[in-house]
């Protein structure tokens, strides 16, 4: 058996360490300005012209079922939607504020849209909820705030009551996971309590846990939905720990237990989050799938991001980055779900450039090949312990030798252990290939 003790939690994450790979939408009024959805904060855009994208947001091509069909053929289980990014503008129909999609030329729930389009696709629903909120009138005007150059910055603050933004926030929640069905993930973000404003501006401090008053709402979370799946950007460990865009090299732990922890590494096609006109950093095909495959192989999963266009598609860009990966999980999606990172007395067996992934009931062990290389693959110790072996793209049997190498030359016997895969000069057609081994 290949079953790692994971630092159990309130949340039902279960589930989400068998399906492994999520989709992430990050859309909102940023995706007209198409800069980066911190653009408001980067460019402290005066609120009258950020007023112009509210004025004129008009997804007329929204088709949620599009980007739901998409997902399910990349190989996706479940999707994150950003009910509500930093700008604070409200993609779901709240009654707490006027700043909602409803009150935009769009004039309809664009959350229940994609909840059901999702839904009936087949896939897991969760939310992304930001603590951050830049249209907020009690929301203190903070070091990321787009007002805090402001000369009046002071001023603006006084007045603004944070307790008052955390039960605008409690109710929205309570919106949220009331008004949707069933919500698998609940993904704040984020808290930053270390960034401060520097000298005169040192009244411009971060915020976290208690300013959100993340203990009332996470709470409040588990009582509307018992089995939710929390992050923990409320600056309290919950469930779910989430490193972004970076790969982590290790399994992550408890920082005081020391326990594994359930795991969401989160990135971008392209470097930003929102819809970006410009950006010219898109990862390529190989790029992706090393970091899916890199991810599982660490126990975690992938929470891979797109940014639809204000007008409500998936860019060409966009389609293309997620059809590399229908491709590859096409063929080696059994290597991806319910596989985790092999047992320890395997890992050492793992050559170089290679990452191994294996299947819960510990049978069967993928020897993903992010380098493709030349004929004889050695695995040190493996000798003796597999049945048979195959590429996972087309089923066909990889042979292999143990304790020799099956050539004429002097010098090819190998220690005992060794177990020695004969690989074809040409490498299968797909950015990862795979071996699959069925252990005996
Ligand atoms: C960061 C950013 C944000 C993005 C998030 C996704 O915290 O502030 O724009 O939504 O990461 O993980």
């Amino acid at each position: 058996m290949s079953s790692y003790a994971v630092r159990k939690t309130p949340g039902d994450t279960q589930w989400f360490r068998r399906d492994r790979f999520g989709m992430f939408i990050h859309w909102g009024l940023y995706a007209m300005p198409a800069r980066h959805e911190w653009v408001k904060s980067f460019e402290k855009t005066p609120e009258a012209h950020y007023d112009l994208y509210f004025r004129h947001f008009d997804p007329d091509l929204y088709d949620p079922r599009d980007w739901a069909r998409r997902a399910r053929l990349a190989g996706m289980k479940y999707a994150v939607f950003t009910a509500k990014h930093h700008e604070g503008f409200c993609m779901f129909d709240s009654k707490y504020t006027d700043y909602k999609c409803t009150n935009t030329p769009a004039g309809r729930d664009l959350l229940r849209e994609f909840v059901d389009a999702f839904r009936s696709e087949g896939l897991r629903v969760g939310l992304y909820y930001s603590l951050l909120d830049w249209h907020h009138p009690d929301f203190t005007i903070d070091t990321f705030h787009p007002r805090r150059d402001d000369p009046d910055a002071l001023t603006q603050n006084q007045g603004r009551d944070m307790r008052r933004y955390a039960r605008y926030m409690r109710d929205q929640v309570t919106e949220l996971l009331t008004g949707y069905g069933k919500i698998d993930i609940l993904w704040f973000d984020y808290s930053y309590t270390g960034d401060n404003g520097a000298g005169d501006k040192a009244w411009q401090r971060g915020k976290g846990k208690d300013d959100w008053e993340a203990e009332e709402l996470i709470a409040l979370a588990r009582r509307l939905q018992p089995g939710i799946i929390i992050d923990n950007r409320t600056d309290i460990e919950q469930d779910l720990w989430t490193p972004e865009q970076y790969q982590p090299t290790v399994w992550m732990r408890h920082s005081e237990t020391g326990e594994l922890v359930t795991w969401e590494a989160c990135h971008t096609f392209s470097g930003s989050w929102g819809y970006y006109r410009d950006e010219q950093t898109w990862k390529s095909p190989d790029m992706l799938i090393r970091l899916l495959v890199n991810t599982v192989s660490l126990g975690g999963n992938l929470l891979m991001n797109v940014g639809p266009t204000s007008r409500g598609y998936l860019d060409q860009r966009a389609c293309d980055a997620l059809d590399a990966f229908a491709q590859w999980m096409k063929y080696h999606s059994r290597s991806i779900y319910g596989c985790t990172m092999a047992e320890p007395d395997l890992l050492p067996s793992c050559p170089a450039d290679c990452r191994f992934t294996q299947s819960e009931d510990g049978r069967r062990l993928y020897l993903h090949l992010m380098a493709y290389p030349f004929a004889y693959l050695q695995l040190k110790g493996l000798a003796g312990k597999v049945e048979y072996a195959q590429f996972l793209s087309d089923g066909s049997e990889i042979r292999f030798t143990e304790g020799y190498i099956n050539r004429y030359s002097e010098g090819t016997t190998l220690t005992n252990d060794v177990l020695v895969l004969e690989l074809p000069t040409v490498k299968p057609p797909v950015p990862v290939p795979v071996v699959e081994l069925f252990l005996k």
